[in-house]
């Protein structure tokens, strides 16, 4: 059994208890979800990854002349994916750090990074990096962290004010930030990025009950939910929910939720910030500096803060 179910089954039970039924948003990458999102990241309207990436491309070099050679690079989350490769090639950190809560994911992302790159060091840390942390080791080089994806975009604007200020604290004085945001633009074209026509997102937050469903004995019929993803423009962000589409009555692991029809589980928040209300928040997070780099139709962008 996971070592952490116990506590994990009394978080889900006590989210679908409150008054707006909620299920947190890490949930969602069991391994078909991540497999889900990787799809996500193909799809015609989600420009988030792919305008990045293109970012990352485009900006090497001015990127690199920013942050400095021989930086020690901590990656919030490990990396799979082509943007923390982008990054190495250019940068030629001194070494290179990814956090990662999952051991076996970290394991194996971080050891094909190795074989890849061979004269990188990889110091793999296995730790949550929502909490306040302090790296297990010394090196005598500038800290610069890297958080990609808009990842950020699933802490709220409080806590996405506390997290700086963490990671302002961990890369210390002469430390930097890269940071990928997703930018506020026209509601039509954010409601498309998380409705996509092939239905790979509501395939994605629909799975959400899969996962229940195999991890913690739940029996949610999936079919009975459905997918809802809309901007809402007072919070600036993008909401996901599961609708009920009838009353209904799930057991999991023994104890019952009764669900009425159209009542909606809340799944993830994807905030999204005008340049300027970043940086702010940037600055009251001890950031004094920035740079910016965003693509012609500015609905992503690539901050670097130190
Ligand atoms: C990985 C959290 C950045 O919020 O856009 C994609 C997850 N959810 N489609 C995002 C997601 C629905 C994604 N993040």
């Amino acid at each position: 059994m996971n070592p952490d179910m116990g506590t994990s089954l009394e978080e889900i039970l006590q989210g679908l208890c409150e008054t707006q039924k909620t299920i947190s948003s890490k949930y969602f990458y069991d391994e078909h979800g991540s497999e889900l999102f990787m799809e996500i990241t193909r799809q015609p309207e989600y420009y988030l990854t792919r305008t990045e990436i293109g970012l990352l491309r485009h900006y090497a070099d001015e990127i690199t002349q920013e942050i400095g050679e021989d930086c020690l690079l901590i990656e919030y989350g490990s990396g799979s994916s082509e943007k923390i490769r982008i990054l190495l090639e250019n940068l030629r950190p001194m070494a290179y750090v990814p956090l990662d809560i999952s051991k076996e994911y970290l394991a194996a992302a971080a050891g094909a990074l190795a074989l890849e790159f061979p004269w990188l060091e990889v110091h793999a840390t296995c730790l949550d990096f929502t909490d306040d942390f302090r790296l297990p080791f010394t090196m005598d080089a500038k800290r610069v962290a890297f958080f990609p994806g808009s990842s950020i975009g699933n802490f709220g604007r409080t806590e996405t004010g506390e997290f700086l200020g963490r990671v302002r604290r961990l890369v210390g004085q002469g430390g930097g930030m890269l940071i990928g945001v997703d930018l506020k633009k026209d509601p039509a074209l954010l409601n498309a990025a998380y409705n996509d026509a092939n239905g790979i997102t509501e395939s994605f937050n629909l799975n959400i009950l899969n996962h229940l469903n195999e991890k913690f004995d739940a029996d949610f019929d999936v079919s009975e939910f459905e997918h809802l993803a809309e901007y809402e423009a007072d919070r600036g962000c993008v909401a996901m929910y599961l609708r009920s589409r009838a009353n209904q009555e799930v057991d999991i692991a023994g104890t019952q939720i009764k669900f009425s029809a159209g009542e909606r589980i809340h799944t993830e928040n994807s905030h999204k910030y005008f340049a300027d209300e970043f940086i702010d928040m940037a600055r009251d997070a001890g950031f004094s500096e920035h740079k910016l780099w965003t693509d012609a139709d500015e609905w992503f962008g690539v901050f670097y803060l130190s």
